[in-house]
């Protein structure tokens, strides 16, 4: 089966909140796929970041398609709020979301596109039933609640299991990673067979944001190729 188009999400969490507008249109500029929104509560992870105004102010200057990860612990309650904010996708926690099933359905009835995201070591069990309402799945690479982190390279264990499920189902599901994705780390996880790249640091941290973005396609590109020889 042909893979999924690799998608690279900068996550704005390792942006200049200062510059905000300019951010995001660097972010653009440099080739930018999505723009991942981290939304911390300080309850479900221990850091607290921003909310719905700071992304109906990032629906106001960007096109770019707005991915919101919801790390808060009352996600059913906000998740049509950030929709109604901006948000073109909205991944929620199985570990913070008891009514899953009704999250999604409230996500995508308020007319976004419906995801999941699982902590590294969570079973990805947890999630199976949940598939046939999911628009993407967000295997988290770190902890969440936190930018800068090392990569856990046993979460693509996760990937691996989802990505079978997918293939074997024929499922319309992109797989997501988070946290820790780098020019040594993107091939690592696009062999195990995620689509879509969120990253903080590598991205925004580095001076020339286009050279970043065009480093993790190159890596991306690698990986495929070794894996068709390999095929
Ligand atoms: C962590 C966040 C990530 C984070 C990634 O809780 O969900 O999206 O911003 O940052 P890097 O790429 O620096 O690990
Ligand atoms: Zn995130």
């Amino acid at each position: 089966m042909a893979r999924r188009p690799a998608l690279i999400a900068p996550s704005i969490l390792a942006c200049d909140f200062a510059r905000l507008a300019d951010e995001t249109a660097r972010a653009k500029h440099a080739g930018a796929d999505w723009l991942h929104v981290d939304v911390m509560d300080g309850h479900f992870v221990p850091n607290l970041t921003i909310g719905l105004p700071v992304v109906e102010c990032l629906r106001s200057v960007t096109t770019l398609p707005l991915d919101t990860h919801l790390m808060i612990s009352d996600a059913e309650r906000y998740a049509e709020r950030f929709v109604a904010a901006g948000s073109d996708r909205i991944s929620v926690h199985v570990e913070a979301c008891p009514h899953l099933h009704r999250t999604l359905q409230v996500i995508r009835d308020a007319g976004a596109k419906a995801g999941v995201a699982l902590n590294p070591i969570t079973p990805a069990l947890l999630i199976e039933s949940a598939l046939p309402y999911l628009d993407h799945v967000l295997v988290m690479t770190v902890n969440p609640g936190f930018g800068g982190q090392k990569f856990i390279p046993s979460a693509l264990e996760t990937v691996r299991t989802i990505r079978r499920w997918v293939i074997q189902r024929g499922l319309d599901i992109d797989i997501e990673v988070d946290g820790g994705i780098n020019a040594d780390t993107i091939g690592a996880a696009r062999e195990a067979g995620a689509n879509v790249f969120v990253a903080g640091s590598a991205v925004f941290g580095a001076n020339d944001v286009k050279h970043a973005i065009n480093t993790l396609r190159d890596r991306i590109v690698h990986a495929d190729s070794e894996q068709q020889e390999c095929s």
